[in-house]
C-alpha cells in the first residue's frame, strides 16, 4: 500500500453546534490555522442553516464546506429533508453520509446510506461515508465482519470512477464523543480492513487511492500518532473541530 496515492483529508463535523453568526466567527479563527497547509484537504461540515454563511466566509481560503446529511430523492414530499441539488447550488461540495448518530437516532440503515451515497455522487457531491462498529460488536470479536458488511452495503452499485469522490470515515461508535480513542494500532487495523474490502469490491488500485479517515475522539494530543499510521489518511473530528487551536494542531499533524 502506498500512502502517496491518496489524499490526506482533515474534516470537522460540527454536528448540531453553532448558529450562522457563531459559525462565521469560528471560521475567522479557522482561516488562520488552515492557511498554507498544502499537504491535506481541510473540510468543515456544518449544520444546514450555516451553509450559506460558511460558504461565503470560506471563499478564497483552503477550507471547503460540507453538509452533514442529504436526501436521496431529487425533490418531493419529504418534509424536513434537503436534496443534493440544493446543496450544490449553495456552493457545497461535500456531504457526510451514514454518521453513527444518524444511524442511532434517525433510523439510518445500510440501505438508506447506499441510496444517499448514490444520489449524492450522481449529483456531483463528494461523500464522506461513515462506518464503524459498536462496542459490543468489538467485544464479540466481529469488528472485521461489521466493517466489511457496512462497506459493501454502502458502496453497492458504485463504479470505480465514482469511488474517486468517496472518502470513507472509520468511526468506532464507542469512541465517538466518549474521550475514548481507538489506539493507533486499532485504527490502522480497522482502516486496513476497510481498504481490503474496497479492494475486494473494486481492485487494489481503487483501494490504494481511497482516503480512509479515522474518527472518534481525535484531538490535539492523539492526532499525530493516529495520522502516522499507514492506513489512516486523515480524520473526521467532532468536538476538537469546534476549537480553532485544537483543529489547527490536528491539521499540522497531517502535514
Ligand atoms: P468526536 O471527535 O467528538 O468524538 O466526534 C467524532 C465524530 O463523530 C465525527 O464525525
Amino acid at each position: 500500500m502506498n500512502r502517496n496515492l491518496r489524499k490526506t483529508v482533515i474534516a470537522g463535523n460540527w454536528k448540531m453546534n453553532k448558529t450562522p453568526a457563531e459559525a462565521v466567527k469560528l471560521i475567522e479563527e479557522l482561516k488562520v490555522v488552515a492557511e498554507n497547509k498544502k499537504n491535506c484537504d481541510i473540510i468543515i461540515c456544518v449544520p444546514f442553516v450555516d451553509l450559506p454563511a460558511a460558504v461565503e466566509a470560506c471563499k478564497g481560503t483552503d477550507i471547503k464546506v460540507g453538509a452533514q446529511n442529504v436526501h436521496f430523492e431529487k425533490s418531493g414530499a419529504f418534509t424536513g429533508e434537503i436534496s443534493a441539488d440544493m446543496l450544490l447550488e449553495l456552493g457545497v461540495n461535500y456531504v457526510i453520509i451514514g454518521h453513527s448518530e444518524r444511524r442511532q437516532y434517525f433510523g439510518e440503515t445500510d440501505d438508506t446510506v447506499n441510496l444517499r451515497t448514490k444520489a449524492a455522487l450522481e449529483a456531483g457531491l463528494t461523500v464522506i461515508l461513515c462506518i464503524g462498529e459498536l462496542l459490543n460488536e468489538r467485544e464479540d470479536g466481529i469488528t472485521a465482519e461489521v466493517l466489511s458488511m457496512q462497506t459493501k452495503k454502502a458502496l453497492k452499485g458504485l463504479t470505480a470512477e465514482q469511488m474517486k469522490k468517496v472518502i470513507i470515515a472509520y468511526e468506532p461508535v464507542w469512541a465517538i464523543g466518549t474521550g475514548k480513542t481507538a489506539t493507533a494500532q486499532q485504527a490502522d487495523e480497522a482502516c486496513g480492513i476497510v481498504r481490503d474490502t474496497v479492494a475486494s469490491i473494486f481492485d487494489k488500485a481503487v483501494a490504494d487511492a481511497t482516503t480512509i479517515q479515522y474518527g472518534g475522539s481525535m484531538n490535539a494530543k492523539n492526532a499525530a500518532e493516529l495520522l502516522s499510521m499507514e492506513n489512516v489518511d486523515g480524520g473526521l473530528i467532532g468536538g476538537a473541530s469546534l476549537k480553532a487551536p485544537d483543529f489547527g494542531v490536528i491539521i499540522d499533524a497531517a502535514q
